[in-house]
């Protein structure tokens, strides 16, 4: 891709965030967001149950110590549905900067870097991996989403385990652009296992929550602070996809729900 083409798609890209102004700054104050779409969830759920080898769900190094990284490994486990890589079995949750940001010079990330590639008018290609061609109903429930899924993967929380309070936004303060929307869609868990989402500035939040109830599938806000508590005594099996902010078909998807949608908001 030339530098002119490049600032070019740039261009389209602002082009679209202020077409779509109203929906990116609404849906970001939208704890919850149900996608009430027609799809097979048996045949997804059945998918996912014959998912037997699961890898640890490594998180970002900078902020923790060795060990509550593995423990945060073990309790959450998944597989990479689609991802940036084209083989991609390793769950490392290199995070979202990678995509924002081509300056890092960090080694690990580097080693990915490498391998990716783009579409002719600058996205960040996708590919699906083996698993994803093994689950068919799943990966079909993923593209009628958008037909541009950027990471997605079935999640496994442990009984008893959570995922503590994290936001995919961590630079609110200086870019307040939401980049990418969250999809959630549990397969497999108790009700007690609760979504949760508050306030990224506020010394006294207010905490949204929600039970993960089988088949519902819905936006989960990730510019807000959020975790996954399950309380249960079973796991907790989810399908998460990422989808692009950046991408106007899947605004044009979205923008009949964000318009509707008359739920409480977040409060900052
Ligand atoms: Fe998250």
């Amino acid at each position: 891709m030339t530098l002119q083409s490049f600032h070019n798609q740039e261009e389209k890209v602002f082009k679209i965030r202020e077409k779509f102004n109203w929906l990116t700054e609404k849906i970001k104050h939208i704890p919850f967001l149900d996608l009430p779409i027609q799809f097979d969830f048996e045949s997804v759920q059945k998918e996912a149950a014959k998912i037997l080898k699961w890898a640890p769900n490594f998180i970002e190094p900078t902020y923790w110590d060795p060990e509550s990284i593995q423990n945060h490994a073990n309790k959450n486990q998944g597989r990479a549905l689609i991802e940036y890589v084209p083989d991609s079995f390793f769950m490392h949750d290199t995070d979202h900067r990678l995509l924002k940001s081509m300056r890092s010079t960090n080694s690990y990330y580097n080693q990915f870097r490498s391998k990716e590639q783009y579409h002719s008018d600058g996205r960040i290609q996708f590919f699906k991996t083996e698993l994803a061609t093994e689950l068919p109903q799943t990966t079909q429930l993923l593209y009628k989403i958008s037909d541009y899924p950027m990471r997605c993967r079935i999640m496994k929380i442990q009984a008893n385990c959570h995922v503590g309070w994290h936001t995919h936004h961590t630079d609110h303060l200086t870019n307040d652009f939401y980049d990418f929307a969250v999809a959630q869609l549990p397969l497999d868990c108790e009700e007690t296992c609760l979504y949760s989402v508050r306030s990224n500035n506020s010394a006294y939040p207010q905490v949204y929550s929600r039970p993960a109830r089988k088949g519902d599938l819905f936006v989960f806000n990730s510019y807000h602070q959020h975790n996954v508590v399950n309380t249960s005594n079973h796991d907790r099996i989810a399908l998460f996809a990422n989808y692009s902010f950046d991408y106007e078909p899947f605004l044009e998807f979205l923008a009949p729900y964000v318009r509707d949608y008359d739920g409480p908001l977040i409060n900052c």
